[in-house]
Formats: C-alpha cells, sequence, structure tokens
C-alpha cells in the first residue's frame, strides 16, 4: 500500500507570524486524521517558526526549494544540511514556477533532487505539461521525459523518498483544474515511466499526488482515482478550513 500524502505549497505567502497562528489552528483541526500524511511546505524564513509550532503533531514541514551545493559562494540560495537542520523533512523540486520564472531546468531538477536526498530530506518532486503540450497531445511524451531526467542517478532505495507531484501547468492557480479522468490517466503515466526504470513493485510502492487547484470542493473525486496518491495544494492550503476539508477526503 502506498501512502497518501497531502500537501501544501504555500509559495510566497505568510509571514513567521502568521505561520504560527495557522499551524496552532490547523493543528487541532488535523489531529488524529493519520490516513494520510500531511505537509506544509512554507518560505524558508517561516520554517523554524512552523516547525516548533508542530512539534508534536501530525503535520510535517517542508521547503519550496534547495540548493543543488553543499555550500560556497551562491548568494541568496539555502542548502540542503540547512533545512535539515532547522527542522525541514521534505522539500519541492523543480515547481513550475521555478521552472518558468527561476531558469529551473531538467538538470538543476535532478542535481536539487540528489542533494536533498543525501541530506536526508524527502522530495516533492514536480512533473507536468504546459498547455500547448497538452493541445498537441505529447503530455504523456513531456511528464515522463521529466520524470526520466529528475531521476537520472537516483537508486530504488533513494526513490522511497521520493514523491511525485503531478501538476498540469495550465491547472496551477487557474482555478482550472485536471478532470479525475486526465489526473489519473496522467499520474498512470508516470508510473508506467518509473515502472520503466525501476521494476513494478518500485513503482507500485512510490506516491504520486495531482496539483493544480485541487481544494476543498473536487478533491474527493480527484483522491478517489487509482493513481491519485494525494495532493500538493496552492491557494488552498492558505485556508485551514479548506486544507483540513482536502485532509478529510483522504481519510475518508
Ligand atoms: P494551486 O492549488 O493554487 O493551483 O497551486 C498548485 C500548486 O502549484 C501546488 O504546488
Amino acid at each position: 500500500m502506498r501512502k497518501t500524502v497531502i500537501a501544501g505549497n504555500w509559495k510566497m505567502n505568510m509571514t513567521p507570524s502568521a505561520t504560527r497562528t495557522f499551524m496552532e489552528t490547523l493543528a487541532p483541526m488535523v489531529k488524529g486524521k493519520d490516513k494520510c500524511d500531511i505537509v506544509l511546505c512554507v518560505p524558508f524564513v517561516d520554517i523554524a517558526t512552523a516547525v516548533e509550532a508542530t512539534r508534536g503533531t501530525n503535520i510535517k514541514i517542508g521547503a519550496q526549494n534547495v540548493h543543488f551545493e553543499p555550500k560556497g559562494a551562491y548568494t541568496g540560495e539555502i542548502s540542503a544540511e540547512m533545512l535539515k537542520e532547522v527542522g525541514a523533512e521534505y522539500v519541492i523540486v523543480g515547481h513550475s514556477e521555478r521552472r518558468t520564472y527561476f531558469g529551473e531546468t531538467d538538470t538543476t531538477v535532478n542535481l536539487r533532487t540528489k542533494a536533498a536526498l543525501a541530506a536526508g530530506l524527502t522530495v516533492i518532486l514536480c512533473v507536468g505539461e504546459v498547455k500547448e503540450q497538452r493541445l498537441s497531445g505529447i503530455t504523456d511524451e513531456v511528464v515522463t521525459m521529466q520524470t526520466k531526467l529528475a531521476l537520472a542517478d537516483i537508486s530504488a532505495e533513494e526513490l522511497k523518498r521520493v514523491i511525485i507531484a503531478y501538476e498540469p501547468v495550465w491547472a496551477i492557480g487557474t482555478g482550472l483544474t485536471a478532470t479525475p479522468e486526465q489526473a489519473d490517466e496522467t499520474c498512470g503515466v508516470i508510473r508506467r515511466a518509473l515502472a520503466g526504470l525501476y521494476g513494478e513493485e518500485v513503482a507500485e510502492a512510490t506516491t504520486i499526488q495531482y496539483g493544480g487547484s485541487m481544494n476543498d470542493k473536487n478533491a474527493a473525486q480527484l483522491l478517489s482515482k487509482t493513481n491519485v496518491d494525494g495532493g500538493l495544494i496552492g491557494g488552498a492550503s492558505l485556508k485551514p478550513d479548506a486544507f483540513t476539508a482536502i485532509v478529510d477526503a483522504a481519510n475518508a
């Protein structure tokens, strides 16, 4: 049985004080809802506060990016060891916003994934097609290629700490959602890519999330699909009520 993981990606939202209030509000709301893992990936400066505010709860904390070098002259960057020491357990790698706005490539996604795994973090690795690629009928090729390139030189043992997030770029922050069938089908394509790399058993054990305007209204349907093992949630993860409703859908 693979794990269902409901993860929030706060993107560039929330100050440390807002983070404390949010976590103190959310913790009692999701207490005991243990059929899924619950993760919030917060801005770097919020991590310490988030870790402290969630100690002893079932909420785990992650970052939204990591640099691939262990240290050195990389002004403005944060290493995997820094994240680990401040208490982050997860890190998002290869989010489409980083690919689009910050020059992230399949090569740097692979380097970041390797650095995060080496430091003992769990990686939420994002892949997904843009609208033109879906309309041209090349979604399967795009997500397969992104998955394979991101996982180059990563062992089956290391893959146990990798979650794949399928995030169609056209569905992010747009209010457009992939249909449950589209989400299931493309998560299935990613699972087949994993099977090609690591064999069926490993592919079946890997958590593959859907992300892209998942919310309290559509989560149950999306999560009901065989190949959808959780969600990576942007906007709705900023609201304790909506995020809890998604956790509830995963616990139903
Ligand atoms: P939205 O849920 O706001 O569409 O964002 C999805 C996302 O990018 C999560 O990483």
